[in-house]
């Protein structure tokens, strides 16, 4: 059974993971390398609850409970050592998550599940660098966690029945719904949100419409909540670039080739809403146009 419940990094996932586990009475131990991001992690989950009470979902009591689960750590060793589930959200980085992993293997019990909430880096990579591989699982989350209903459990080459059971039923008991899907790039959520965030902006480097005009006929046409342009910007413009790029590599197909537009944007450090500037500004909490021409394929 599983009660405790160690998280790996504290930053945009970690901390939504943290507040939703602790939320449904799972014991948390929140492990970051970073104590300055742990602090705000607690801050962050403090004022995510307080949102929650003022929309009338949590009660006062639930709130303090929900803190009262969570501790933190400066050491995986020591903070994975009574895990019955490790749930990894560190930087998407493969050769930090490889590391990782493989001192999870060494500093967790031998029957804990270890799983990744990475968005686009192999399950079955990371199980090769363990000796549990029928334990290694992808729990994708989404932004932000305490909200988003969805979880995308992805099952590497090895993960067992029993594994992806365990973590399916414990997805549906933070009252999400859990969807299993295999270990091929990008699983299913981003292969199918990348090209057609990636399209959006070939659409607007090729002059075919503006940033307003092509997010304007996704949101009122298609009743998406917002444009893919503005969903770029708060995704990260390289978190975009990074997952279309393990796209095209682990295809092999043009298909998926990233906008220049997009590569050049980010090499400008214009990264989205995190930067202050992607295909809008953002000036103290409010998003402004950029001038449309300012894209275009010269
Ligand atoms: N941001 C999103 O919308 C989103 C959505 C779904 C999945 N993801 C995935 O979640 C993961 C985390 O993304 P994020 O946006 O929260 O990143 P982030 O940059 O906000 O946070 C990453 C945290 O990991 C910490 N960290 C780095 N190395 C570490 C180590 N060795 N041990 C412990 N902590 C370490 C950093 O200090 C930082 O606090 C990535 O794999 C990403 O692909 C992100």
């Amino acid at each position: 059974m599983i009660k405790n419940i160690s998280v790996i990094g504290s930053g945009t996932m970690g901390n939504g993971i943290a507040h939703t586990f602790a939320q449904f009475g799972y014991s948390v131990n929140l492990i970051d390398i970073n104590q300055e991001a742990l602090d705000k992690a607690l801050q962050t989950i403090t004022k995510n609850l307080d949102r929650q009470i003022g929309k009338g979902t949590l009660t006062e009591e639930q709130k303090v409970e929900t803190l009262k689960h969570i501790i933190t750590s400066t050491s995986v060793e020591a903070g994975v050592k009574h895990a019955d589930l490790v749930v990894e959200a560190a930087t998407e980085n493969l050769d930090l998550k490889l590391k990782i992993f493989k001192d999870l293997d060494s500093f967790a019990p031998a029957d804990a599940i270890l799983a990744s909430n990475t968005s686009s880096i192999s399950i079955t990579q990371i199980a090769a660098v363990t000796n549990r591989g029928d334990k290694i699982i992808g729990m994708h989350f989404m932004n932000p966690v305490p909200v988003m209903k969805l979880v995308e459990v992805i099952r590497g080459y090895q993960t067992s029945d029993e594994t992806t059971k365990t973590i399916m039923s414990l997805s549906e008991s933070l009252h999400k719904t859990p969807v299993e899907v295999n270990d091929y790039p990008g699983f299913v959520a981003n292969r199918i949100l990348m090209p057609m965030i990636n399209e959006a902006i070939y659409t607007l480097y090729e002059g075919v419409a503006g940033v307003y005009e092509i997010d304007t006929v996704m949101k009122l046409g298609m009743a998406h909540p917002m444009g893919p342009l503005q969903l770029a910007d708060f995704i990260g413009l390289d978190v975009c670039l990074a997952i279309l790029k393990v796209l095209h590599d682990g295809f092999g197909n043009p298909k998926y080739a990233p906008c220049p537009l997009l590569v050049n944007m980010v090499a400008a450090g214009k990264k989205g809403a995190k930067t202050g500037e992607g295909f809008y500004t953002y000036t103290s909490g409010s998003k402004d146009l950029i001038v449309a021409n300012k894209f275009k394929k010269s």
